[in-house]
């Protein structure tokens, strides 16, 4: 019996403090990354993609050896990539000249990008498709998230 009513007062004080406890108080716009009140309906800064032709885009800088490279031109006249088209083949496949930079021309997609047929030709690899799940456009905007990473 004393040990019964040891435990219903241990649990009573668990149960006390518990609730006794000081609420820690959190702000509603420290919750998340966006510093807003969540009762807000902030506007995202407007920004805009490259619109350069890919004959005067040039190329970005690439962050580490094998990074894939930003696209550096315009890419609404390219899209979509699907079954039926993709238009980024028709300037950036070409097997003959992989990993040769043609003055003028656009780079060729590596041979990871390609696998090979039965007659031992290269085909453009399934995997590889879809340029723009690892290709991606560039525009002038401010990080949303800080970060430290760096390349080499
Ligand atoms: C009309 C031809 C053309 C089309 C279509 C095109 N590109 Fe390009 N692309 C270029 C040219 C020209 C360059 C810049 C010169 C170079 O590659 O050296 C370039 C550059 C690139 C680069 C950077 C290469 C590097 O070495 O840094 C990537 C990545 C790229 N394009 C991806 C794409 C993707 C993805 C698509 C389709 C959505 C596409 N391109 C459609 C012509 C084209
Ligand atoms: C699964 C991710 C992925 C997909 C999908 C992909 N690429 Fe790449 N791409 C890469 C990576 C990673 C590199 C750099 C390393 C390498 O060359 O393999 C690269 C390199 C390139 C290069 C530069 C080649 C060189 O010699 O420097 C071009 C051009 C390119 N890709 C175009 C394309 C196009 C066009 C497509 C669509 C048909 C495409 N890529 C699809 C990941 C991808």
């Amino acid at each position: 019996m004393k040990f019964k009513i040891a435990l219903v007062a241990a649990l009573a004080a668990l149960l006390g403090g518990g609730l006794q406890a000081d609420p820690v108080a959190l702000m509603d716009d420290v919750i998340g990354l966006s510093k807003t009140s969540v009762f807000d309906d902030p506007v995202p800064p407007e920004f805009a993609y490259s619109t350069l032709d890919p004959k005067k885009s040039g190329v970005l800088p690439r962050f580490w050896d094998e990074a894939p490279p930003q696209i550096p031109h315009r890419l609404d006249k390219y899209l979509p990539v699907n079954a039926k088209t993709n238009k980024c083949l028709q300037c950036h496949d070409d097997p003959e000249v992989i990993g040769k930079k043609v003055k003028g021309k656009p780079t060729p997609m590596s041979e990871s990008h390609y696998a090979k047929s039965e007659d031992d030709e290269l085909v453009v690899s399934n995997k590889r498709y879809v340029c723009t799940l690892c290709h991606v456009p560039q525009a002038d905007v401010e990080a949303l998230v800080g970060n430290t990473f760096r390349g080499e």
